[in-house]
């Protein structure tokens, strides 16, 4: 049996088999709805049911007040029953963007130091590619789609993507030296759910681990060029200093911007790094040891991912503000 969806405070709709969740109908049809774990733990999809009905495969649902079950839904693992009104938070006036994929011309492409480069997409036609602080995209190339974080800020007149060098990165050779200025690509998104949630007044943890510091970058640089208030405080982690590839302006702005503050951590320090050293995640604690009252923003590799959500979860984070596009694919390895 066929229902159709509609989500409140916006123009879209769409249908849903009574034998798919409702995530995965608004997702099959290129409907860019919050998630994150996939599989009813995080809330992230959590919403309401406006009118309707809905069911659950599966009587043991976390993070949802069972008093107010007719009413509050997990969307990833709820089922229509009938038409639905649905609601959800980040469904403002204002409908989320759908993916699209569009040609670009590379306007600069800059070696940033030996590990990184820089490369900056200008949308052919003056197609405009609208897309939310930490979101990130899939640049095709030779046949195959690559994610890369997107490191602008949506009023940017550009795209900057950065791109491991060749000698560190785990994408196949080419990608990274096949990309030329004046080269057209392909692009597709913006995708992921760890965008900037502007919606909250929290202070702000950014935690990013080597190139995971790109949709970081978004983040910091649209809340300062809107004024926000928001105390933001960034935790890089690298192997060694090389990795830290936008140090110097990060400790400009550290100290000029006074809501802004920046603490570089390196795993393998060498004797001449005078600064903080270890896992990125734990500086974090040892600055604070209670993280209830933030909004916390993760990038980086899985392993980082999944020790810092553990500990943060033991330090009192509210795992429904803790944001990474990581941990879908951390829940689904657990599965
Ligand atoms: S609870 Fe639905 S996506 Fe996590």
């Amino acid at each position: 049996m066929i229902f159709r969806v509609k989500i409140a405070n916006t123009d879209l709709s769409f249908e849903v088999n009574d034998d798919e969740t409702i995530l995965d109908a608004a997702l099959r049809q290129g409907i860019e709805f919050p998630y994150s774990c996939y599989s009813g733990i995080c809330t992230t999809c959590l919403g309401k049911v406006e009118s309707g009905k809905t069911t659950y495969a599966n009587n043991e649902i976390y993070g949802i007040d069972p008093d107010n079950a007719e009413h509050e839904v997990l969307f990833c693992s709820a089922y229509a029953q009938s038409d639905l009104l649905i609601s959800h938070p980040e469904f403002t006036s204002q409908a989320m963007e759908r993916p699209k994929t569009i040609a670009c011309r590379v306007i600069a492409r800059e070696i940033l130091n030996n590990a990184i480069i820089k490369i900056r997409l200008q949308p052919k036609l003056d197609t405009p590619f609208a897309y939310k602080p930490g979101q990130y995209l899939e640049l095709q190339h030779g046949g195959k789609s690559y994610p890369l974080s997107i490191a602008s800020h949506p009023d940017d007149e550009f795209i900057e993507l950065h791109l491991l060098n060749a000698d560190y990165s785990p994408l196949p050779e080419g990608l990274n030296s096949a990309i030329n200025q004046h080269d057209e690509v392909v692009i597709h998104g913006p995708l992921g759910n760890a965008y900037l949630r502007e919606d909250s007044a929290a202070p702000i943890l950014l935690v990013a681990g080597g190139s995971g510091f790109a949709p970081m970058k978004s983040i910091i640089q649209h809340l300062i060029s809107k004024g926000s208030r928001r105390t933001i405080h960034l935790f890089w982690g690298a192997r060694s200093p090389q990795f830290l590839y936008l140090h110097e302006p990060l400790r400009l702005w550290d100290k000029h911007i006074a809501n802004f503050h920046y603490t570089p951590v390196i795993s393998e320090p060498s004797h001449q790094w005078q600064g903080l050293s270890g896992l990125v995640h734990q500086q974090v604690l040892a600055h604070y040891d209670d993280l209830s009252d933030y909004d916390i923003y993760l990038a980086g590799p899985i392993p980082m991912l999944r020790v810092a959500r553990e500990d943060f979860l033991n330090h009192q984070a509210n795992e429904a503000r803790m944001f990474s596009d990581g941990f879908a694919l951390l829940n689904a390895q657990w599965d």
